[in-house]
């Protein structure tokens, strides 16, 4: 069958990714899980370039959930030190590449180690503008949803009858973002593992049998060619779409 070609002007703005399977990709090679996770870093690398050179606006992935703080302690361990390696290594291209990093979910559950790295990453890439890499940290989406009606309460001292959707939306992590026009979750899990519960509401859903760690360039083009066969109709009906 012939390659079909991506069209460049019907590229999602937002990509949000459930990067899930590292233990079942470990555990199938009797590996221990971490190797799994290990792995997955450079699927992470892969798709970030990827997703750059398309010229995707916004990438969001699924690192490390609130729930998962629930693990045996070895792995969240592990984690953390996966995470501060890969703030070292890639920070550069990052930079390099005009890459903003943002770091988001409840970053004051982090360890206290893990905090430099996390800091200088966003404050060194906080000005670039050719995508912005959000990467979901003790993140979940009811989370953020409570951190942002505590942020209209307590911080911007607003009345019921003032919160709209967008003043709402601005108080989330994702803030000044697109919602995602595309959710995929890899190593095929038929849920959302409380990711990002109120930007997802209009999302196209994309899930793959692929684990995480095995997920790479091609796999992200099968993606979006799908993506790309959707209609998206907002809840209006088909004529609508044609006429409208
Ligand atoms: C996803 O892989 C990475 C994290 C949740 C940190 P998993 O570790 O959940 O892998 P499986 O689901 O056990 O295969
Ligand atoms: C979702 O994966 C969280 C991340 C990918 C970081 P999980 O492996 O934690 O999700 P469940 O437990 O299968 O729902
Ligand atoms: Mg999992």
């Amino acid at each position: 069958m012939e390659k079909k070609q991506l069209q460049a002007e019907k590229l999602p703005r937002h990509i949000a990714i459930i990067m899930d399977g590292n233990g079942r990709w470990a555990q199938q090679r009797h590996l221990p899980r971490i190797m799994g996770h290990r792995k997955g870093i450079e699927a992470v690398r892969e798709v970030v370039r990827e997703c750059r050179q398309l010229g995707i606006g916004v990438l969001t992935l699924y690192a490390f959930s609130t729930e998962n703080w629930r693990r045996p302690k070895a792995e969240i361990r592990a984690l953390m030190a996966l995470l501060k390696k890969f703030i070292r290594s890639e920070m550069l291209e990052l930079h390099q590449n005009n890459i903003r990093v943002t770091m988001i979910g409840d970053l004051s559950k982090l360890p206290g180690d893990v905090m430099p790295a996390v800091r200088e990453i966003m404050d060194v890439t906080a000005h670039n503008t050719g995508m912005t890499l959000n990467v979901a940290l003790s993140y979940s989406g009811r989370d953020d949803i409570l951190r942002a009606v505590r942020r209209l309460v307590a911080e911007r001292g607003r009345k019921a009858a003032e919160i709209t959707e967008e003043l709402f939306s601005s108080c989330l992590d994702t803030a000044g973002q697109p919602d995602p026009d595309l959710l995929i979750r890899t190593s095929g899990e038929l849920r959302v593992s409380n990711f990002l519960l109120w930007q997802i509401a209009y999302s196209e859903l994309y899930i793959t049998d692929v684990l995480w760690p095995d997920f790479g360039k091609k796999d992200l083009a099968k993606a979006l060619r799908d993506y790309q066969t959707r209609r998206r109709r907002f809840g209006l009906t088909d004529e609508q779409m044609r006429t409208g």
